[in-house]
């Protein structure tokens, strides 16, 4: 496969073309960012870290029956995916409160809910990713009811998996947020990246944060918790 000009440069990967007008290959950055690009720093190695966590847990997926943009990695950073057009929609589930969720309710983190909840919210850096239900996403033609249903049953599902496969591993997910994408033949599919950058985890008995959290937070071994991530799935 022939990699060809940059199509897109977003805050934590580039895109670029290929001689595949179905394929295009993301390369993914070190570059770390906060607060809708406020904060912007380095987390050295997080492009690799972030690339093979996604292929592995994508693959995984797959297996589970769950549709994703995965094509082949073709380097440490670079991974072929299938072209799609991203639904503006930034789907997030909580298992644990944290984050925006303790803010707003005025709740403290780490209480555990007994179901997951599901929330969107409108990707558009420019309004700074603002929260909507689903009857604003149909209004604003961001997706169809059909497509809304579809997301949520894959969404629930990926969350009981990573969820379960996380805990093997010894780590609680406490929240994700996950995109979507259509393919030229209309198909919806996982798309995006998951990785510590995307979701909190923590660590089952010290509680110790896992993920871009000690970025956000100026919490210092930033390096160290992707690494660990990384070591508890796949050895590395
Ligand atoms: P929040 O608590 O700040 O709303 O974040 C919920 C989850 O979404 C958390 O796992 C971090 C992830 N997230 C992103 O992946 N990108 C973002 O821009 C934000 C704000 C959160």
């Amino acid at each position: 496969m022939e990699k060809l000009q940059q199509l897109y440069e977003g805050k934590a990967k580039k895109v670029f073309a290929t001689d595949d007008p179905n394929v295009v290959i993301v390369d993914y950055k070190d570059d770390a960012t906060a607060f809708n690009g406020l904060k912007k720093g380095t987390i050295v190695g997080k492009g690799v870290i972030n690339n093979k966590m996604s292929n592995f847990m994508m693959q995984k997926l797959e297996k589970e029956g769950i549709p994703t943009h995965f094509v082949e990695q073709l380097s440490d950073r670079e991974t072929a995916v299938k072209k799609v057009t991203i639904l503006p929609l930034e789907v997030i589930v909580r298992n644990i409160s944290a984050g925006s969720f303790a803010k707003h309710y005025g709740v403290k983190e780490g209480i555990v809910f007994d179901e997951p909840t599901i929330e969107f919210s409108y990707k558009n850096d420019d309004l700074g990713d603002p929260l909507l239900n689903e009857y604003h996403a149909v209004a604003l033609k961001l997706a169809t009811w059909d497509e809304i249903a579809l997301v949520k049953e894959y969404t629930f599902k990926i969350n009981a998996f990573l969820k379960s496969y996380m805990k093997s591993i010894g780590i609680d997910l406490v929240d994700f947020k996950i995109e979507f994408g259509k393919t030229a033949d209309g198909q919806i599919v996982l798309a995006d990246e998951i990785s510590p950058d995307t979701c909190r985890l923590w660590d089952e008995n010290t509680h110790e944060k896992l993920d871009k959290d000690r970025f956000r937070r100026d919490m210092g071994n930033v390096e160290d918790a992707y690494q660990e991530v990384m070591r508890r799935l796949m050895g590395e």
